[in-house]
Formats: C-alpha cells, sequence, structure tokens
C-alpha cells in the first residue's frame, strides 16, 4: 500500500504545475523586480499575474494584494499594523478563544504594549456566536479578528454576520483564512470584511509565501518591515519571487476546481466516518464536521492514547496529527480543543485527519483497517498491564 497523508492542515504537497513555474525562476529568470532592466521587468510582470490570481481566488482586487512570508506574517501585519496605525482612535481588540498563535500571539504582545483583548469563548462545536461579538464591541473597538476556519476541528465561522456588525460600528474585521483558501470559495465582498490572511503550503503551494488582502480605501497599516519601498510600502524587501508566482499558480489551480474537490473529499471524509462510527463506537468526534471544512475530521477514542495511535499508523504509512503539541520538549493539550471544553483524557486521545487532492476512497479503507487494529492491539495491551 503506498503512503497515505493525511495531514493537509499541516501543510500541502507542492502541485506539480506550481513547481513547473516556479523552476525557471529559480534557474534563469532570476532578475529582481525592482530592477529597471529587462530582467527585472519580466519579474515584475511575473508578480502582477500572481497578484491577479491570488486576487481572484478571493474576489478582491490585485492592489489590493500584500506578499508576505506566509500565513503567520500576515495575521501579524492585520493584527499589530491596524493596532499601531489606530491607537489613537482606541485600543480595544475583539479575537476568539480558538485563533491560531499568529493571531493569539500578537494580541498577547499588544496587551502588554496597553491595548485590551477579549479572547471570546466558543461553544462546544468551536462556534463563535456573532451575538456575543456584537456585545463585545466598545467605542473604543478598532479591529476585530475572527478566523473564517480552524486548523484543528475545521468549525467554519459566521464571518458575514460578524463583519456587517463590524461595518455598523465603523470597526475594521480581519479574518484569518489560512485554512479556507483552496477548500471554500471565499468572496471578500459577499464577507464584506477588510482584511484577510492566506497562505501558500496550506493550498498546494510554496512554503515561505503568503499574502494579506487589504480592501481599498481601509488607509496604511504600520507595517512589520521597513525597507525599501516595496509592496507599495506595506512591506519592505526584495520579493519572493519564485514562492509569490507559485502561490499565484496555486490560486489559479484551486479556484478552477474548488467546488467539485470541496464535494469529492466531502464525501470520501463523510463515508470514512460512517464506516469509523460503527466499527469503533467509542469514537467522540470534535467540532461539527458538517458544519467545517470538507476535509478536517477530528475524533478521540476514549483511553487510547492519540501519540501511540499517530505512532502505529505512521509505520503503515499514514500520517496524522495529534491534539497535543509539543513546545519545548513538553507535551501540552490545543489550546483550542480546551476552549471547547473537551476533558484532557480525550484530548490525549484526538487524532486529526486532514484530506487531501490525492486521497481516494480507497486510501480512507486501508486507513480505516490499521486505525482499528491499532486501537485493538492499544486496547489488548493497556488491559494486560
Ligand atoms: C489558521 C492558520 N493561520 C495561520 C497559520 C500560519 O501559516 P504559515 O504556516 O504560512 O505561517 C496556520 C498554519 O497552520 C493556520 O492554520
Amino acid at each position: 500500500m503506498n503512503p497515505v497523508y493525511l495531514d493537509h492542515n499541516a501543510t500541502t504537497p507542492l502541485a506539480p504545475e506550481v513547481l513547473a513555474c516556479m523552476m525557471p525562476i529559480l534557474k534563469e529568470n532570476f532578475g529582481n523586480p525592482s530592477s529597471v532592466h529587462s530582467r527585472g521587468r519580466a519579474a515584475r510582470v511575473q508578480l502582477d499575474t500572481a497578484r491577479e490570481q491570488t486576487a481572484q481566488l478571493i474576489n478582491g482586487h490585485p492592489s489590493e494584494i500584500v506578499f508576505t512570508s506566509g500565513g503567520t506574517e500576515s495575521d501579524n501585519l492585520a493584527v499589530f499594523g491596524v493596532a499601531h496605525a489606530l491607537k489613537d482612535q482606541g485600543r480595544h481588540i475583539i479575537t476568539s478563544a480558538i485563533e491560531h498563535p499568529a493571531v493569539l500571539n500578537p494580541c498577547r504582545q499588544l496587551e502588554a504594549e496597553g491595548f485590551a483583548v477579549d479572547y471570546l469563548p466558543v461553544d462546544a462545536t468551536g462556534y463563535l456566536n456573532p451575538e456575543a461579538v456584537r456585545e463585545a464591541m466598545r467605542s473604543d473597538t478598532i479591529l476585530i479578528s475572527i478566523q473564517h476556519s480552524n486548523s484543528e476541528m475545521g468549525r467554519v465561522q459566521d464571518i458575514r454576520q460578524i463583519a456587517e456588525e463590524a461595518k455598523d460600528r465603523g470597526i475594521l474585521m480581519h479574518t484569518d483564512a489560512v485554512q479556507s483558501a483552496g477548500k471554500l470559495p471565499l468572496d471578500v465582498e459577499t464577507m464584506g470584511i477588510d482584511l484577510l490572511s492566506l497562505s501558500a503550503h496550506k493550498l498546494y503551494g510554496p512554503k515561505g509565501a503568503g499574502a494579506l488582502w487589504i480592501r481599498r480605501g481601509t488607509g496604511a497599516l504600520v507595517p512589520l518591515v521597513f525597507g525599501g519601498g516595496q509592496e507599495k510600502k506595506r512591506r519592505g524587501g526584495t520579493e519572493n519571487v519564485a514562492g509569490i508566482v507559485g502561490l499565484g499558480r496555486a490560486a489559479e489551480l484551486a479556484a478552477e476546481s474548488l467546488e467539485e474537490e470541496a464535494g469529492r473529499v466531502r464525501l470520501v471524509r463523510d463515508q470514512f466516518l460512517e464506516e469509523l462510527k460503527s466499527r469503533v463506537p467509542a469514537v467522540k468526534v470534535h467540532g461539527d464536521p458538517g458544519k467545517g471544512l470538507p476535509n478536517t475530521l477530528s475524533f478521540a477514542v476514549e483511553g487510547v492514547s492519540g501519540q501511540s495511535l499517530l505512532v502505529r499508523l505512521d509505520v503503515e504509512g499514514i500520517a496524522v496529527s495529534t491534539g497535543t503539541a509539543c513546545s519545548s520538549g513538553v507535551t501540552q493539550p490545543s489550546e483550542t480543543l480546551t476552549a471547547l471544553g473537551i476533558s484532557e483524557d480525550l484530548i490525549e486521545g484526538t487524532l486529526r485527519m486532514s484530506l487531501g487532492r490525492e486521497t481516494t476512497g480507497e486510501n480512507m479503507e486501508y486507513v480505516l483497517e490499521v486505525f482499528c487494529g491499532a486501537v485493538e492491539a492499544i486496547r489488548g495491551r493497556v488491559a494486560k498491564i
């Protein structure tokens, strides 16, 4: 059996079409887009094309795209950029308790600088009630940053409704769409937001390239990186041309097959889940897969360690992730799953499977067999101790 990679929310393989358009830039077309000669101008044209392709994926305008080094930088630029630009108007920010650390940690840093931040709780499925956001709004609120979907259990938020309230109150609204881009249709106009983050390596593009979309008329953000005035002074430094071209092509490819692929992968995942529940009734599913990313499944089997399962699956060529994160050699339960009210024991037993373009129903039948065997083996071992 071929290896089965089920960790697409961590990163995706590079699409062959993406690699093909990056290679000539890495090999021959090495011009600096700021150079005036023909090599430089050729690189500039490549960036312009990538800007159009990236904007198109989210129905934005190319001039609204700022290329960055990835999702983390885009989130940092949105949060710090707005906070530092508007600090004289207000110092209150609203976010959720289940944001990615790329949003949570800038918010914590801003608290140290004297800003006030509300980390709103979510319900047991990971859903943030827009009403709670409305209630948290204050006269000094300058930014609301709520993720479009969650990387760990996939729950999608009601961004449109939150943005509507924000707009009524004149508050800027950012969404981290790093996990949704390429998996779900995204339209910045329909959503009514002001800023959106995305990352190339989550949509079959290269690592180290991403974008922050900033609605025209939003006003200048304070940059994170000062330099030679690139990206219209919004992000200094010579552009990562190959990475950006890869992002553009990846965005174009994703847009071509988005709805069919979302439907296909959802079906494969749901069939697997049905089978899984009938074979292992003790399975507890986190979030609400019907209202989440089509490719994501997070679940636990009580009394069976997620780490042990991961290792057994890995030996059989199956790559998944667990509900714990290792930081400085210490394993800690995920902040997101804790915020859903899931017990530490269940988090310990959590596995996340995130499917992708190359995942087939046949792959998942194999995964089911291996998984059921691993659960039985671990249970048998635990019973003997
Ligand atoms: C929701 C979300 N935001 C931001 C990031 C960070 O993106 P990058 O790895 O490109 O820095 C990730 C990566 O896992 C993510 O899942």
